[in-house]
């Protein structure tokens, strides 16, 4: 495996009622707070009223930040960074989903920023600190609780970029499994392709002498794809959420991958795409996965047979390497697809018009990917063989 240092400095506080320990926490920050949320997802399911209560109980002066987007924009972040300097704001709540998180990311390294934040998301500036802020996370899927990516849309140049730094992980992080029981089905499918996509994206590897990560990836996988069917038939059941919002954590905290280089291809042209097309980015990776997966076939196939067969339960007797790694990408297309996921972007009515947008969007800083090297024409072949 290649040397690696851990460190995740997030406070993870999960299980059941551990909404309760939210003015504790937040009281160690200061009382001028910025709260940040989506929708109303969380007006209509009580949390609001109850962080409202909490934060009111510990003398908190609260300025809201309502509305941020699926797929959040810098616009809001920008919005966001004026009222925490406007207002003097000390610490932030993110109380909402992988969106609400993400952009309070960005408000809280903005907030310290002389400088535009899109400069710093498209990593031609250096963060140079950030407000601290916790988040309330009331849906299993990003991983962004406890890591310090971040995802911005500029929705004027549709441009979608990820963007991590060492100030942009959240002080702690609340995952009460009870908030995520209003999850929607389209939504919670959603986060158990992307948690899932997480997994896979890293163990595309090419290090060598990971037997143990491998493992910790593939019980990930296997646990999930054990306990997404049943929670789909059964989403008010609180034990199988907890199980979905634990692994959801567990795949993009940094755990899995120590020692090694994931490829995350696929995630960078997913960001295309729903750049141009604003779809739910697991929607896209449930699309694009199986393609990409199928196009670098020819690279390290063992990495492939290995995940077939420990994971997506192929037996390779009497079969080529090939045959089994054909198998498992099948197989794995399919569990998507018996959940409700899309498999084809004409399920969002994506045709062949803008591939050349999406393309040099996903190429733009060059070959990309850490398992098979990709430039603008593979894009091109992997978005129309998706169509
Ligand atoms: O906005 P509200 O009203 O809260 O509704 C949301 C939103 O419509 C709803 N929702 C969330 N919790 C709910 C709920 N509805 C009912 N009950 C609840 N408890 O769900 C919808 C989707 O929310 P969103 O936050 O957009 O979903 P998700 O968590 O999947 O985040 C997606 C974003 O994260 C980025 C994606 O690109 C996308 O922009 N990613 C961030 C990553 C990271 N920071 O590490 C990694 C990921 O790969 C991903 O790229
Ligand atoms: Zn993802």
């Amino acid at each position: 495996m290649d040397p690696f240092i851990f460190h995740n400095p997030t406070k993870l506080i999960f299980g059941k009622n551990q909404n309760k320990q939210l003015a504790e926490q937040v009281n160690r920050y200061g009382k001028r707070i910025l709260l940040v949320y989506g929708g109303g997802s969380i007006k209509k399911n009580g949390l609001y009223d109850f962080v409202i209560s909490e934060l009111t109980s510990v003398g908190a002066d609260v300025t809201e930040l309502a509305g941020v987007e699926p797929n959040p924009r810098l616009s809001t972040v920008q919005k966001g960074i004026e009222i925490c300097k406007k207002e003097q704001i000390e610490f932030i709540l993110a109380v909402g989903g992988g969106s609400v998180i993400d952009a309070t990311k960005a408000i809280a390294v903005g907030a310290k920023l002389d400088g535009d934040i899109w400069a710093v998301i498209k990593k031609k500036a250096q963060p140079t600190g950030a407000l601290p802020f916790g988040t309330i996370l009331t849906l299993a899927a990003t991983g962004s609780e406890m890591n310090s990516g971040s995802v911005i849309t500029n929705w004027e140049t549709k441009e979608k970029h990820g963007w991590s730094s060492p100030y942009s992980f959240p002080a702690f992080s609340i995952l009460d499994p009870v908030n995520t029981l209003t999850v929607p089905l389209d939504q919670t499918i959603y986060g158990i392709v992307d948690m899932m996509s997480h997994v896979i994206e890293a163990y595309f590897h090419r290090s060598e002498d990971t037997a143990l990560q491998d493992r910790i990836m593939e019980s990930i996988l296997v646990t999930v794809m054990e306990t997404a069917p049943k929670l789909l038939k059964d989403l008010a059941n609180e034990g199988l959420r907890e199980t979905i919002l634990y692994c959801g954590t567990m795949a993009l905290n940094g755990i899995t991958q120590m020692g090694l280089r994931g490829d995350w291809a696929t995630h960078n042209i997913e960001h295309a795409v729903s750049a141009v097309y604003d779809i739910p980015h697991a929607g896209g990776l449930a699309i694009l996965f199986p393609h990409t997966l199928r196009y670098a076939l020819d690279e390290k196939i063992e990495r492939h047979v290995k995940l077939a067969v420990n994971v997506m339960g192929v037996d390779p007797t009497n079969k080529s390497d090939k045959e089994v790694a054909l198998e498992g990408i099948a197989k794995l297309s399919e569990f998507w697809t018996s959940l409700g996921a899309p498999n084809r972007l004409a399920d969002y009515q994506i045709d062949d018009t803008q591939l050349d947008k999406m393309a040099n969007h996903a190429a733009e800083r060059g070959a990309f990917g850490n398992f098979k090297k990709l430039e603008k024409n593979d894009v091109i072949t992997i978005l129309k063989q998706a169509l």
